[in-house]
């Protein structure tokens, strides 16, 4: 248990008497495959309001290569892909929750054919690639590696044709409301009508995830972790939020994005070599390239050390120039964008963090600790992936936990009667009468941080480190009362810095993609596995080891 740095609970001054309010019977937070999923579901029970702070289609999901995950193979099965699954969560996943993703799955994806997506076929046949921990063919994907922005492509067709839902675009949602232990909705800002109250008999969290507090990621703009900062605020638990992964293999060009260079592509059959031509990933799996991600990013790492490299290389050039274009377009405009000739030279790259796995604590139905609140998709933590998720796993999850997530919305709202009406609340925080900030060095400065010392490979000098430069700019930067998106963001990107940080701290041990130089590589087998919970309790932040089952 540790005193909060910052005991402040609305991050924004706001009085009920003098904003708009509106109210719904739905609120959805967040527009990827998870929070559209939702407000569509959500939509058959009540009047639906979706927010998001950019526009509809700027989420991690449109992003997305490789694809979704689905066992449609002749010789696969929902067991094979819960056991591929499981194993590679290292003793974290719950397999319940695994099973019914895994099932359900395949409902959700043969629902999207049904509304027009469009997967990639060999004549009537789906085809279906292969990608690192599968023992199987099963990635269903579209315009070889577009998958994301064809699932993006399809739900909001179908959103557009749903009644009962309206679109709130560039609309930042500052706080959820909380009125006598339960969330009544949000308090947001629009860019055109400004602040607002949103009320809401219940309220769907979908907001994706933080990988931006890294320097190193694929992650968009966008993911700066505000579901997680938001719900740690509101008392909501969260759990294991030191498990971060981190792709393997995204483009290392200077100046680049960190754009990912898809699981598929070594799926097909590329190689990964150093800076001395050799295929190393046999030194440190006998499934080389296709091990699982956490084995394949800390073996980069390591032989980055070794050889004293700064990226190792995607070797395609053994698949052939046409080929390759055919199947991944996308890539080819990339590299050939840097003068990468996918024929002819190698592709630098270099691992960069990818994925939340955990998140805010959600059980089966999608319900959080937090009476009203639900949460889906890379917000939450909703136990499939366990410590090490399976690549095109986490489309799968959006797609189901949205559904349920809606589902569950609607069963409440039915249990409740009508929504939650306007009520009196009110934020003052005290102005802060110390210096200006530099808003953006202080989040590079948090992001390089976030590299070098809760990245792939930590320790508990390098954690403990990290806590206390976080707690020292948290105390010039907290207690700030911003009245923009860019200030919000960067308080909400240094609380999530810290939750990372505090649980990696809190787990004493190597697991899936939580590496510790400190601890064995492997977690010791006779030891029970176990969840780290977050939560703000008054003015307190209480950590703790939770039993599985938790
Ligand atoms: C990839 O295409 O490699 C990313 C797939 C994923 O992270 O699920």
């Amino acid at each position: 248990m540790a005193v909060l740095y910052d005991t402040r609970r609305y991050l924004t001054n706001f009085d009920s008497a003098r904003i708009g309010h509106i109210l719904t019977d739905v609120l959805v937070i967040g527009s990827g495959v998870a929070g559209v999923r939702a407000a569509i579901e959500a939509a058959r029970h009540g009047d639906v309001i979706l927010i998001t702070k950019e526009s509809l289609d700027e989420s991690a999901t449109s992003y997305a290569q490789g694809g979704i995950a689905g066992a449609m193979a002749g010789d696969d099965s929902i067991d094979n892909h819960a056991e591929d699954t499981v194993r590679v969560g290292v003793g974290l996943s719950h397999p319940d929750i695994v099973h019914t993703v895994v099932r359900d799955g395949l409902e959700r994806i043969n629902e999207l054919v049904r509304w027009g997506a469009r997967f990639d076929r060999d004549g009537d046949r789906i085809v279906l690639g292969q990608e690192g921990g599968h023992q199987r063919r099963r990635i269903l994907h579209a315009n070889g590696d577009q998958t994301g922005r064809e699932l993006v492509r399809c739900l909001l067709a179908r959103l557009n044709e749903t009644p009962n839902v309206r679109v709130f675009e560039c609309c930042f949602l500052i706080d959820l409301i909380t009125l006598e232990g339960r969330c009544v909705g949000a308090v947001t800002f629009h860019e055109q009508y400004g602040h607002q109250l949103l009320w809401a008999g219940q309220t769907i969290l979908a907001g994706g995830g933080g990988g931006r507090v890294y320097r190193e990621t694929t992650n968009p703009q966008v993911a700066t972790g505000d579901a997680y900062a938001v719900a740690f605020r509101a008392g909501a638990r969260l759990r294991d939020m030191e498990l971060v992964q981190f792709h393997p293999t995204t483009l290392y060009v200077a100046g680049s994005s960190r754009a990912l260079i898809s699981e598929a592509v070594r799926g097909e059959g590329a190689y990964l070599i150093d800076r001395g031509g050799d295929r190393f990933m046999f030194d440190y799996h006998p499934d080389a390239e296709l091990a699982p991600r956490d084995v394949v990013s800390q073996a980069i790492r390591d032989n980055l050390a070794k050889t004293g490299g700064t990226c190792v290389y995607i070797d395609v050039r053994h698949l052939g120039q046409d080929w390759f274009a055919r199947r991944f377009p996308h890539i080819t405009r990339l590299c050939q964008e840097f003068d990468i000739d996918v024929g002819r030279d190698l592709i630098p790259v270099r691992p960069a963090a990818h994925y939340m796995i955990g998140g805010v604590a959600a059980d089966s139905a999608a319900r959080t600790s937090l009476e009203g609140l639900l949460c889906c998709g890379e917000a939450a933590s909703a136990g499939l992936h366990g410590a090490n998720r399976l690549p095109s796993n986490s489309l799968l999850e959006g797609l189901v936990f949205g559904a349920i997530a809606g589902q569950t919305a609607g069963a409440r709202l039915r249990g409740r009667g009508q929504s939650v009406g306007p009520a009196k609340v009110k934020a003052e925080n005290p102005i802060s009468r110390s210096t200006r900030l530099d808003l953006s060095d202080i989040r590079n400065s948090l992001r390089s941080l976030m590299w070098r010392n809760v990245g792939i490979a930590r320790s508990h000098e390098l954690l403990t480190e990290t806590i206390e430069i976080i707690n020292f700019w948290g105390r010039f930067v907290l207690d700030k009362t911003f009245d923009d998106r860019d200030g919000w963001e960067t308080q909400n990107m240094l609380t999530v810095g810290r939750l990372i940080t505090a649980g990696a701290l809190h787990r004493g041990e190597s697991r899936g993609v939580h590496y510790r130089t400190d601890f064995p590589a492997e977690p010791d087998p006779s030891k029970p596995a176990y969840h780290v919970t977050q939560q703000r309790s008054g003015d307190r932040h209480v950590i703790q080891r939770d039993p599985l089952t938790g």
